[in-house]
């Protein structure tokens, strides 16, 4: 990947730094452990990943010369409860970005998978280091499938995942789409420090494909089937379950019912 053809593009703080890598075993990894001594802004950025991680202790699949991996290294300092808010963030900005290099139709699916035509085409694992107060670094770690074809997927996630190339019949080089996500996290990074949460949350609404469905969600030992009607100021699902009981949850596993 030529990196200093996105260096030079990149109009804000996030990813003045580029740490670009042939293989590691996950980007969230080595940015977790380079976190200490790096700017906030700086980016890992590998060609593939030995050890991927995704969701829920899921692996990602990361072949070489081909996908986007990489982990953006924030210092949010807003509330350990407000995660989901970094995640959500995270989501807009790829969506925004990918829409825009690709043309392809994006939806996000609550809380953090990038959707096209039911199909799952990115994922986002934040991780992060608290005190009681506050979220002292988060590393927002982002997936795309690029120019990854059918037959690249395992047989188990063929069927409910999908590539930019898979999509459209095109290849697609990836450098304007790692840059636009950069800078667009930069753009929303800032709306979020104005404490413009609201503006997040409802770019976010306008951008799901979640709300106003039938899902069943998965949240530790509990499931939950209803109707998914908002999420709150912190990035929580809100979901009516029929008992007209209001559920709000902060992280798990959901699908959307037809
Ligand atoms: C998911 O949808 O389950 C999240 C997938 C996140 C994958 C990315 S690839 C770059 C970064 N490094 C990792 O090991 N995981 C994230």
């Amino acid at each position: 990947m030529d990196i200093d053809a996105v260096k030079s593009e990149i109009k804000g703080d996030i990813g003045k730094e580029i740490l670009f890598y042939d293989t590691v075993g996950s980007t969230n990894t080595v940015a977790l452990e380079l976190a200490e001594g790096t700017e906030e802004g700086a980016v890992v950025i590998s060609d593939s990943q030995e050890k991927g991680r995704g969701r829920l202790g899921r692996s990602w699949v990361s072949p070489p010369g081909l996908n986007i991996y990489m982990s953006i290294i924030l210092r949010p300092r807003i509330e350990p409860e407000h995660v989901t808010l970094i995640t959500i963030l995270s989501a807009v900005a790829c969506t925004h970005a990918l829409r825009k290099t690709t043309g392809l139709a994006i939806t996000v699916k609550w809380p953090n998978d990038l959707m096209v035509s039911d199909r799952k085409l990115g994922g986002i694992l934040t991780e992060i280091k608290t005190t009681r107060k506050e979220i002292v670094l988060a590393v927002i770690g982002i997936g795309i499938n690029v120019n990854m074809e059918a037959g690249d997927f395992p047989e188990q996630i063929r069927m409910m995942a999908t590539s930019v190339k898979n999509e459209t019949g095109k290849s697609f080089t990836r450098e304007p789409i790692v840059l636009e996500i950069l800078n667009e996290t930069d753009r929303w990074y800032k709306v979020l420090h104005a404490g413009q949460k609201k503006e997040i949350i409802s770019e976010w609404q306008r951008l799901t494909s979640t709300l106003g469905k039938q899902v069943l969600v998965t949240a530790g030992q509990e499931t939950y089937c209803g109707l998914a009607e908002a999420i709150d100021d912190g990035g929580m699902l809100l979901v009516r379950l029929p008992t007209g009981e209001t559920k709000r949850i902060s992280s798990g596993d959901l699908t959307v019912l037809k």
